[in-house]
């Protein structure tokens, strides 16, 4: 049941749990084009994730995933490259801009993500830019992740994360330039991708960057605390082209599994009254 403003007990609707179809050790190098519906969605190898979004990603299209630091973000992130890789065959490109690759890589092992392997079948890349060299990817206009992403034929692309990207710009001029010119470039490359940016849709930070209209759709990984725990749940702001749910929908991160989604259950709790 909903829940009154002013209480914010956060509750999870006694509905019916869905249980993930990801098997677990899927083959690897299956037929990408098995991947691609009619309608030109993919599905997104994260569980519970394409009910919410009208059956999957549109393909080519950049989804903004937005949340607190700790909500889940470059789980999310990796679980799309890893999936997509093993369930559908669709090699990836994980770009990052803040934590070291190889410090996620090692994370990701605990859900099951296992990228060395693919990496030796080329399903796999990893590229890392410190912060000095971030600039070098203006000037390049992107060079070597369009060397990397044609080498292994990549159908999926995240980028971890956009904030640490535009931050590193000495005005929010430059910033904003810097961001159209990669969204510029992401629309040239034509993967499926996914970028992580800090902060909460709400903020009214989010003013000061394009991020949000220029990419497709927009995911929020919300992670209140009511009391002495907190919650996860997601929510799907924007999506183009779909009929999303808009509900926020619980979540939880499983061993050897990653985030599972159930999307028919409901969580109900009060954005402005929470972590009071
Ligand atoms: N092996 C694990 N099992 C369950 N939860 C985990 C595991 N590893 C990390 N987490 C949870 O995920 C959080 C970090 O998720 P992450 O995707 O790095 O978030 P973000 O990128 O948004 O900061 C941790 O703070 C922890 O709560
Ligand atoms: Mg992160």
């Amino acid at each position: 049941m909903a829940v009154a403003a002013g209480k914010i007990r956060p509750s999870i609707q006694p509905a019916r749990r869905q249980e993930p179809t990801a098997p677990k050790s899927p083959p690897l190098q299956q037929e990408s084009a098995g991947n691609l519906a009619s309608d030109g969605k993919i599905a997104t190898g994260i569980n519970g994730l394409d009910e919410l979004v009208g059956g999957g990603l549109e393909q080519s299209s950049t989804t903004l995933v937005m949340g607190e630091a700790g909500c889940g973000k470059t789980t999310f992130l990796a679980q799309f490259l890893y999936n997509g890789a093993v369930q559908y065959g669709e090699p990836g490109v994980l770009l990052s801009f803040e934590e070291p690759s190889e410090s996620i890589l090692k994370h990701m092992k605990a859900f099951g993500f296992d990228f060395e392997p693919l990496i030796e079948e080329n399903l796999f890349a990893a590229i890392n830019y410190r912060p000095h060299e971030v600039k070098k990817l203006v000037d390049e206009g992107g060079g070597l992740i369009w060397d990397t992403i044609s080498s292994i034929g990549a159908k999926r692309l995240a980028i971890d994360s956009l904030t640490s990207y535009a931050m590193l710009f000495e005005s929010l001029y430059r910033a904003r330039e810097a961001e159209l010119m990669l969204f510029e470039l992401l629309r040239k490359w034509g993967c499926t991708t996914l970028l992580s940016a800090e902060g909460l849709y709400t903020d009214k930070l989010k003013m000061a960057t394009g991020m949000e209209y220029l990419s497709d759709g927009v995911i929020h990984l919300h992670h209140p605390r009511y009391q002495a725990s907190r919650y996860r749940a997601i929510e799907i702001i924007k999506m183009r082209g779909s009929r999303h749910s808009e509900k926020l929908c619980p979540f939880e991160f499983v061993e050897g599994e990653g985030l599972r989604i159930y999307p028919g259950e409901t969580v109900f709790y009060d954005l402005k009254k929470r972590d009071e």
